[in-house]
């Protein structure tokens, strides 16, 4: 397509409003797409048990949690879904082939669980896979596409995170990886906006092409046209060399992220055994910058008061949550040290200086360079609150594995 009837059509697409418009993209257009169901306007926030508790899940850790994100004050600050990884079903379907969760594991039933969750105010997520079979081993849906969906909807689910392991590739011969997995993600994609609720789709084709640069772009070519947000990384897992794997694999994916369509980095490790407080807050930090989900998977009830403290940086939560939904990039690198700004709504932007590196680094670095005409610049430090006034240089001492986060705003 010429780019000038893309833009075009972008535009008509974007004022109509349709939900179908299909290739309505940032990528390809570099113009605003917008939601396919008008969902996930800002990246989704709340909790998801995989990363720290794997399969050990049952019925308790969700009321529990729904109640302590609620005590904690996090759900007022935006913490809202309450989401089941796997390993919540029985391993075969009813005769009627339906889902059948572990009543082991979930006694009362997930309908029963999802009316909990909302009497807290909270929603309700779920997981599933867009195969034969979940990661671990659980039915898949395919072959059962618009049933599960319905059931989802009945239990009151508002939140699907569709894995995609035993893809059905031998299903679709000569098709590619990326074009199998557009086909089963937008079925599931159109039976979820016909289902009568406001469900958010979370996906994870970029993940299994992580590593493969032309599949990669491939998968990302029309992800955003279907789902809310997409996994781009590895599993994260509770030690600083995974969350820079993730922060080094997502950071470039800019030109993907709008709102209603988010690169997901994974879950956040805040709160759990594995890393300093430095580095979670460096985690936090960068997932803000990179407009990531916010999904906290820890025991939130036991949340240290430091850990609880970086959660609850209303500031840096401000910026992952900036509804002009533009995902940092890196501007410069100096050494050790990344350089990464993004605009946010109201002409304001948000830089953060992250310090790869095993040693503490003096840092300068020109406002021309992070993309700012030279002037008068009043620079707010998200952490330490203070507030400094500068012409064009913004100068810090950053310690080993840490992030300094400002925003910053042109004085008049
Ligand atoms: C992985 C996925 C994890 C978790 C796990 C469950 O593929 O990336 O986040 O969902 O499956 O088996």
């Amino acid at each position: 397509m010429r780019p000038r009837t893309r833009v075009i059509l972008m535009l008509a697409c974007f004022l109509s409003g349709l939900a179908t418009c299909g290739g309505a993209y940032a990528a390809d257009a570099l113009l605003p797409a917008h939601s396919y169901n008008g969902l996930a306007l800002t990246p989704p926030m709340g909790f998801n048990n995989w990363a720290h508790y794997e399969c050990k899940l049952n019925e308790r850790l969700f009321v529990d949690t729904a109640n302590a994100l609620v005590s904690t004050g996090l759900a007022k600050l935006g913490y809202r879904y309450v989401n089941i990884d796997d390993c919540w079903m029985e391993m075969q379907r009813s005769p009627a082939g339906e889902l059948v969760p572990n009543p082991q594991l979930f006694p009362h039933g997930m309908q029963w669980l999802g009316e909990y969750i909302h009497s807290k105010g909270l929603k309700f997520g779920i997981y599933e896979d867009a195969g034969y079979m979940t990661c671990q081993k659980a039915p898949g849906m395919y072959g059962h596409i618009e049933q599960d969906v319905k059931t989802f909807a009945s239990w009151g689910v508002d939140y699907l995170k569709l894995d995609y392991c035993y893809a059905p590739e031998d299903k679709y011969p000569g098709k590619d990886f990326s074009q199998v997995a557009q086909v089963v993600y937008s079925e599931v994609s159109a039976a979820l906006l016909k289902s009568g609720r406001d469900i958010v789709f979370s996906c994870s084709p970029p993940a299994y092409v992580f590593g493969k640069p032309k599949e990669f772009a491939e998968v990302m070519r029309w992800i955003g046209s279907v789902c809310n947000l997409w996994r781009t990384d590895d599993d994260i897992y509770d030690a600083w060399k995974s969350v820079v794997a993730n922060y080094e694999g997502n950071v470039g994916l800019a030109k993907y992220a709008f709102p209603g369509g988010w690169n997901d980095a994974d879950m956040l490790e805040v709160g759990n055994p594995g890393m300093t407080l430095t580095e979670q807050q460096s985690q936090f930090s960068l997932w803000a910058m990179m407009a990531s989900p916010l999904l906290i998977s820890t025991d939130v009830a036991k949340l240290s008061p430091a850990a609880l403290k970086i959660l609850s940086n209303k500031d840096v939560i401000a910026i992952d949550q900036d509804t002009l939904g533009r995902q940092a990039s890196i501007m410069k690198q100096i050494g050790q040290v990344d350089i990464l700004s993004r605009p946010l709504a109201n002409g304001v932007h948000a830089v953060a200086l992250f310090n790869k590196g095993e040693h503490a680094e003096k840092i300068s670095v020109n406002v021309i360079a992070i993309g700012l005409p030279p002037g008068r610049y009043r620079l707010e430090n998200l952490w330490s609150k203070q507030v400094s006034e500068t012409r064009l240089m913004i100068s810090a001492e950053i310690p080993a594995r840490a992030v300094a986060i400002y925003r910053i705003s042109a004085v008049h």
